[in-house]
């Protein structure tokens, strides 16, 4: 029995945050759906508007189940998309969405193992997980095309605490700020979340 109450708060260790994401990925895309989870939507309306031209590789980061690789597939149906998680589980259920080329298991919070550079990455509800944002936004720089994009959502509550204007003010020579969303809504009809926890979502591009 999964325990929703623990999002709130994150789950723990890696080890612990994989197995409670193995353990939820079964039924995770109908209770987000339940949840009024809109992160992937409005994120693709975002690239929509600012990234109008067909990126030819996209790397999908901590892509769960592929909630948001189907909608990139919708907005960019000629890119190459390959996706990364630490929950193995997760990726099956990403493979039977048919979007992605390549899944990798992975994990964020250690050296990256992939091999070439993408054109745009993404990161959609997962940057609670993360241990050290400065850090994410290096890896992820030295992993984009020179002009690619990061698109991100993440907590304000957890902006604020890892004061995270400052962090992308620290690295405003590898990454230039395109567009940072105004504060939404994450899980409305979540008890826990509701009108609480809101995110932000944010447009970077690689200098
Ligand atoms: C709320 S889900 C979001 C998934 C997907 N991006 C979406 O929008 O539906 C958070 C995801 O982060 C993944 N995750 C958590 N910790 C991770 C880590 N250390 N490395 C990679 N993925 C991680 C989980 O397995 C889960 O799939």
């Amino acid at each position: 029995m999964i325990k929703y109450n623990a999002l709130i708060n994150g789950i723990g260790t890696s080890v612990k945050t994989k197995k409670y994401y193995d353990e939820w990925s079964k039924d995770y895309d109908k209770v987000l759906n339940q949840w009024n989870y809109h992160a992937p939507k409005s994120s693709s309306k975002i690239l929509k508007k600012f990234l109008n031209k067909n990126p030819n590789e996209i790397l999908d980061l901590a892509c769960g189940t592929g909630l948001f690789g189907k909608e990139l597939k919708k907005i960019y149906p000629k890119s190459s998309i390959d996706g990364a998680d630490i929950s193995t589980k997760s990726l099956s259920h990403a493979k039977l969405k048919k979007v992605y080329k390549r899944l990798f298991v992975s994990d964020f919070n250690k050296n990256f193992i992939f091999k070439k550079k993408y054109n745009l990455i993404t990161c959609i509800g997962s940057l609670t997980y993360n241990n050290n944002p400065q850090k994410l936004l290096l890896k992820v720089s030295n992993i984009t095309k020179k002009s690619g994009f990061f698109i991100f959502s993440h907590r304000v509550d957890l902006w604020q605490k890892q004061n995270f204007d400052k962090i992308l003010s620290d690295l405003s020579n590898k990454w230039q700020n395109i567009f940072i969303s105004r504060k939404l809504l994450y899980l409305p009809k979540n008890k826990d979340f509701n009108n609480k926890i809101k995110i932000k979502i944010g447009l970077l591009k690689k200098i």
